[in-house]
Formats: C-alpha cells, sequence, structure tokens
C-alpha cells in the first residue's frame, strides 16, 4: 500500500467559515493526509484569491466544478483521494453527486443534504460507483462514544429501556441572523438549510449519537418543531418523542435558544441492569450508573477488562484507539481526527483494491445521512398534524 499522504480537497471554507478549520486539523493530524486542493467560495475569482492566501500552499480553484474536472488529468501522486464538503446544506448534493461519479471518495458534512429525494440519490450513487463515502458526524470520534456503544451493545446495561438524546445551544435564542452573521443567516433559511433548522442542525447529531451507541433504530415519531424567535421561518427548538426498534422509548432533542448552553450534547441511555450518561463537553469520561452501587466513571485511556463490570475480554482495537495517555484531554479535533483516520482506511483500502467497509461502525455513512434526513422529514410530517405518530420511512 502507497505510504504517500492522502490528498484531501476542500469544498467550501473560505471567508470566515467555521468547520473547514477543525476539518484541516484532522486531516493534518496523522501526517498520512493533507489538504492540497481547494474551492473555498462561490465566487470563483474570491476563491482563488482565498486559495492564494491560504496558510499554506494549496491548489486554488474557482469552483468545485473545475476541481474535479481538472483531477482527472493530473498525474497520479497529485490525485485527490477525496473531497471534504463543508459547504452550506444546500451545497452538499451537488459536489457530492458530481465528486462520486468522478470516482473521487467524499466525506461530508452534515446533514448529509435537503431532503430525502436528494439522500436517495446520494445512497444509491454510492452503491453504483462502489466509492468511500462517510457524513461528519463529529462525537462517533470520541474514544468515549466507541466506548459507550460497545458496553450498550455488549448487553452490559441490560435491555435499553429508555434513552434521552438532547442536543442544547443558546447562540439562535436572539435573532441572530439580523445582523448579517454567516453561520446564523444561512442556519435560519430555509432555502439554504432545508426543511428544519435546530432539527437539521443539532438535532441530526443527538439521532446519530442514540443509533450509533445503541444500534437502535427509530421506528415511529411524534415531533414538535418550534420557532421562539419571532420571524424566523423555521424551528430553533426540536423535540421528538420516539419508539425504538426495540420497542424501548427515546427523547431525541434538540435547541438553540438555550441561552448559556454551549454545545451541550449528553446522551443518557437507561436499561434494565444499569445506566449510561455520555457528554460532549467532558468527552474524556462516561459515567455507569448501577443499582445499589458507587458510579463508577471511566476515563479514556484508563480502562481496564474484567473490573467487575466490564468483561475480562475487552476487544483490544477499542482499547488501542486512544492516541494520547490519560489526563492529556482529547477533544473536538481528535474525534474529528479519529473519523479521517477511519475514512483514510477505507480509502486506502478501496485504492488498493481490496474490500473496504463504509458500515458505520467508524464514522457515519451514506445510509447514516439518509436516516438523519428521513428523520427530519418524519418530524416535520408529524409537527404538521400537531405531533401525530409517524413511522419513519423504510430503509433502502
Ligand atoms: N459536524 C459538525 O459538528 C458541524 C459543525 C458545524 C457545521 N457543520 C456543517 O458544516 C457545514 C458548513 O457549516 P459552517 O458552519 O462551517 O458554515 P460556514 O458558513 O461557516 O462556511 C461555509 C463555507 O462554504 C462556502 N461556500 C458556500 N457555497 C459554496 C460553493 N458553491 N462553493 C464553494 N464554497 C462555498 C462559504 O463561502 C463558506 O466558506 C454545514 O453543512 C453544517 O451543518 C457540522
Amino acid at each position: 500500500m502507497s505510504k504517500r499522504p492522502l490528498n484531501v480537497g476542500l469544498i467550501g471554507g473560505g471567508k470566515g467559515a467555521f468547520i473547514v478549520q477543525p476539518h484541516q486539523k484532522a486531516i493534518f493530524f496523522d501526517g498520512t493526509r493533507r489538504v492540497t486542493a481547494a474551492a473555498l467560495f462561490p465566487e470563483p475569482k474570491v476563491a482563488l484569491e482565498e486559495a492564494a492566501n491560504w496558510p499554506y500552499p494549496l491548489k486554488g480553484y474557482g469552483s468545485y466544478d473545475d476541481m474535479l474536472a481538472a483531477n482527472a488529468s493530473l498525474p497520479e501522486d497529485q490525485k485527490l483521494d477525496y473531497v471534504v464538503i463543508v459547504t452550506p446544506n444546500h451545497v452538499h448534493y451537488d459536489p457530492a453527486m458530481k465528486a462520486l461519479k468522478a470516482g473521487i471518495a467524499v466525506f461530508c458534512e452534515k446533514p448529509l443534504c435537503m431532503n430525502l429525494k436528494e439522500a436517495t440519490d446520494l445512497v444509491k450513487a454510492v452503491r453504483k460507483y462502489e466509492v468511500p463515502f462517510g457524513v461528519a458526524h463529529t462525537y462517533l470520534g470520541h474514544w468515549t462514544t466507541r466506548f459507550s456503544r460497545y458496553i450498550v451493545q455488549a448487553g452490559l446495561l441490560g435491555e435499553v429501556r429508555w434513552v434521552d438524546s438532547c442536543y442544547l445551544q443558546g447562540w439562535l435564542a436572539t435573532k441572530l441572523e439580523a445582523t448579517g452573521q454567516m453561520q446564523a443567516a444561512w442556519r435560519t433559511d430555509p432555502k439554504l438549510a432545508g426543511g428544519s433548522g435546530c432539527g437539521g442542525d443539532i438535532g441530526t447529531h443527538a439521532l446519530m449519537q442514540l443509533r450509533y451507541v445503541t444500534g437502535l433504530e427509530v421506528v415511529e415519531l411524534s415531533g414538535h418543531l418550534e420557532a421562539f424567535v419571532e420571524g424566523r421561518p423555521l424551528d430553533d427548538h426540536f423535540t421528538t418523542y420516539c419508539k425504538l426498534s426495540n420497542g424501548g422509548k427515546a427523547l431525541v432533542r434538540a435547541s438553540q435558544i438555550c441561552i448559556g448552553r454551549k454545545n451541550d450534547l449528553e446522551l443518557n441511555v437507561a436499561g434494565t441492569k444499569g445506566s449510561l450518561r455520555w457528554r460532549q463537553e467532558e468527552p474524556e469520561s462516561i459515567t455507569i450508573h448501577l443499582a445499589n452501587q458507587p458510579d463508577r466513571v471511566y476515563w479514556r485511556g484508563a480502562v481496564a477488562a474484567g473490573d467487575g463490570f466490564l468483561p475480562k475480554e475487552v476487544p483490544a482495537a477499542l482499547l488501542a484507539e486512544p492516541t494520547i495517555p490519560a489526563g492529556h484531554p482529547e477533544g473536538f479535533h481528535d474525534a474529528y481526527a479519529r473519523l479521517h483516520r477511519c475514512f483514510e482506511a477505507d480509502v486506502r483500502k478501496w485504492e488498493a483494491g481490496e474490500p473496504f467497509k463504509c458500515d458505520g461502525a467508524k464514522y457515519a455513512n451514506v445510509e447514516d445521512g439518509w436516516t438523519g434526513i428521513a428523520f427530519i422529514e418524519t418530524a416535520l410530517r408529524s409537527t404538521k398534524s400537531k405531533g401525530a405518530w409517524k413511522p419513519m420511512p423504510k430503509p433502502i
């Protein structure tokens, strides 16, 4: 297998953009991936200027169409191995589809796209072209999320009865979009964000966290999408009461009007033998609650198998996944890096003609992206029927 660092192309990310920054750090994190090209802005002139002034050398293009078209004629060692899509939601589908058709792997920001029709087309294209595709559900990249998944899916908490997956923010408690603030402006515009504001932006993270950790699916839901800030056309407060595939129940909820709350994503899983609590703002540990026992706090990297709760055999691959010793905190960037690292492994296998998985075990895949969009659309349909229970569409 080639040792050359993978070449990554950025789609979006210029002029004060947010999420390109963590992605860049995550791409360079291991020295095995690097950003080599970018289409940073919708206006070609600005895109080229931004690239010329980028803090490190990269090949700038006026548009992602140009970048994808130019790729075919580049020498082998300069070709893009994957692109990262960090544009607002309405510019996910088109570059993703074009990259797939050009045979370039895609790591796309969430939510996957604008609606279920686009999501379905993308699932079909990924299957047709057999190209690696990941969706950037950041919080799956925390080691403690991986560990939580192991604990729940190994049955250590018994049968899951109830899950509360909740993402609280406060930054849209006022009409920030009226000030022209870039991130607020597109997130509150249905033409740019999609049918749900808060739900699409962070409700999809809450759903993904639940699904990844428990392995359960939402099969039916009662949705309540609300806008507390006057005149806002999309929800800033998103609540769904859900029936789960094992007969359990869940709240999947998110809010952007909780003043003072930052990125407070919390997952609580209640099983017949015990409960688990995970928080993204303190992602170095999880807490396990067992009846009539002191709480157990497990820190990343400081876990002993056979301790009376964990079995003697904890998967070695899981224990090996932290990058730095316990007590040197990992955070948001490390989580993104873990996702890119795992995506890189699949891209390298694909390029070597070996089987690759993209099965959702290490990062969210296109089907997970599809499920996020299906969830949002079901919540919207339920809201229109005053919260009536609505079934989730059958997976494709
Ligand atoms: N996974 C996470 O934790 C997380 C966090 C924040 C944002 N996101 C997602 O990332 C995406 C971007 O969000 P953001 O907050 O960084 O947005 P942003 O507004 O800060 O940045 C978007 C960038 O895309 C550029 N852009 C727009 N249209 C373009 C085009 N046609 N060609 C090239 N560039 C174009 C903009 O100029 C800007 O540079 C969204 O889909 C959002 O939901 C995910």
